[in-house]
């Protein structure tokens, strides 16, 4: 079961936020920067969004370090199956960790992380890539992030090729 923030915590405007992550993917240019403009939407639009990037399956099998907004980190290819990203990207599906210190299958990046959610961008149940973010809080992910972060990698899975 996910532990739920705190009360007094401020819940982020999901359906704002949406349609600005529909203008930044709608623009003009490199898909790339593109991607980049949201990660730095999406890490300022909450405060337990601490590091926000994307991995992207280079090869099969592996990912590598896509646009990113946060702390720079040693992890830039990640083999499927290591780590929260590897895990995430073998089974295709969401994984939220609200508590790292408990996952043995774990890359730390900074001794400042303390939780993470890991979301596929998947086509047609084939993983392109993903969306990573961690967190310096403790238990901080709600399942209305989840379903936002789900949405917002639909919506970026939509326009790779
Ligand atoms: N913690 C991740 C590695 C990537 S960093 O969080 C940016 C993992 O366990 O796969």
């Amino acid at each position: 079961m996910e532990t739920q923030r705190p009360k007094d915590a401020q819940q982020p405007d999901f359906s704002a936020l949406l349609l600005r992550v529909e203008e930044i993917l709608g623009g003009a240019g490199p898909l790339v920067d593109r991607l980049a403009a949201l990660c730095s939407l999406l890490r300022g639009a909450a405060p337990h969004y601490d590091w926000v990037g994307f991995y992207l399956v280079e090869s099969p099998g592996w990912l590598a370090l896509g646009p990113f907004c946060g702390a720079p980190t040693g992890h830039v290819h990640i083999p499927f199956g290591l780590g929260v990203c590897g895990q995430a990207a073998q089974r295709a599906e969401t994984l939220v960790v609200q508590d790292i210190a408990r996952e043995s299958n774990y890359l730390a990046c900074s001794v400042e992380v303390r939780a993470e959610i890991v979301v596929p961008l998947l086509r047609e149940g084939e993983v392109l890539g993903e969306l990573d973010i961690d967190s310096h809080r403790l238990a901080p992910f709600t399942p209305a992030d989840r379903a936002f972060l789900e949405t917002v990698a639909a919506r970026v899975a939509r326009l790779m090729t």
